[in-house]
């Protein structure tokens, strides 16, 4: 894992986004993962605006998002469908059908699981997934004690989770209890991760990531397996890492040939 730790939450998002319109630039035709969540909200903005500037295209693009609710309508103002096109796919020139959310309401939801694994695979794969991690060290909507070894299937959030969420409902509408979310597995077969994570509330969860034994109580340690994961985090999100300095000084010290700037 390549941990990077910048000042704030915007350096971090603009580091993020040259990292996506690098893959881009290399492999037009690439394939995102996308994560949804307040996470990648400045990294969706960055792009937007390198996309407005001519400097990236994402015409020959293909996305999969990692999770969506069950039983509701993609047009639900608090799907992850309404979420995506609000905050990134109005604004970008994406082809619709190179895009891919779980349907919240697919009448067979293993079926369509099964479908969704299989629209993975027959695009190629995953070349770069957008992560952000839950408070409680989950990535995609795999709770602690998801398997490791997990593909997309039906979950049941936490209670944190759906209390960390709920924000994003109307005051009078219940957080659905069940997500569709792609497996710890379908995102450890992505090429590259990249996690964003700010504020001290995920400080815990990305020391337990980096640092803590791989466990499926943090599902997102199992990223200490995977050969290319880069996590950027701000100051309070790095807070509890044990090395910080370590990491700071690798990524001060990294070649010419390796640098993201
Ligand atoms: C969202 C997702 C989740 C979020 C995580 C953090 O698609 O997969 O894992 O990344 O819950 O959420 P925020 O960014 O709202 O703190």
């Amino acid at each position: 894992m390549e941990i990077i730790i910048v000042d704030t939450e915007a350096q971090a998002s603009h580091l993020g986004a040259k990292i996506v319109a690098q893959q881009l630039m290399k492999k037009p035709d690439s394939v995102l993962g996308l994560a949804t969540g307040s996470t990648p909200l400045a990294l969706y903005n960055q792009l937007i605006g390198l996309y407005t500037q001519k400097q990236i295209d994402f015409s020959r693009t293909t996305s999969f998002n990692l999770d969506e609710y069950v039983g509701l309508a993609p047009s639900h103002p608090s799907s992850y469908n309404s979420y995506m096109w609000k905050n990134f796919f109005n604004h970008i020139n994406i082809r619709p059908h190179r895009i891919h959310l779980p349907d919240g309401l697919a009448p067979d939801i293993a079926e369509h699981c099964r479908q969704y694994e299989g629209a993975i695979k027959a695009a190629g794969g995953i070349d770069l997934q957008v992560l952000g991690i839950g408070a409680d060290g989950h990535i995609g909507f795999n709770e602690p004690t998801s398997s490791l070894a997990s593909r997309t299937r039906i979950k049941t959030l936490t209670l944190q989770t759906r209390h960390d969420n709920a924000p994003n409902f109307d005051l009078n509408e219940q957080v659905p209890h069940h997500v569709i979310t792609m497996g710890v597995g379908t995102i450890l077969e992505s090429r590259i991760c990249l996690m964003l994570a700010f504020g001290t509330s995920k400080a815990q969860a990305i020391r337990d990531m980096v640092e803590g034994p791989i466990s499926s109580s943090v599902p997102a340690s199992a990223l200490q397996m995977h050969p290319h994961t880069i996590v950027i985090v701000d100051e309070t999100a790095a807070s509890a890492l044990s090395r910080r300095d370590y990491y700071r000084w690798v990524y001060d010290n990294k070649p010419k040939w390796q640098q993201y700037e």
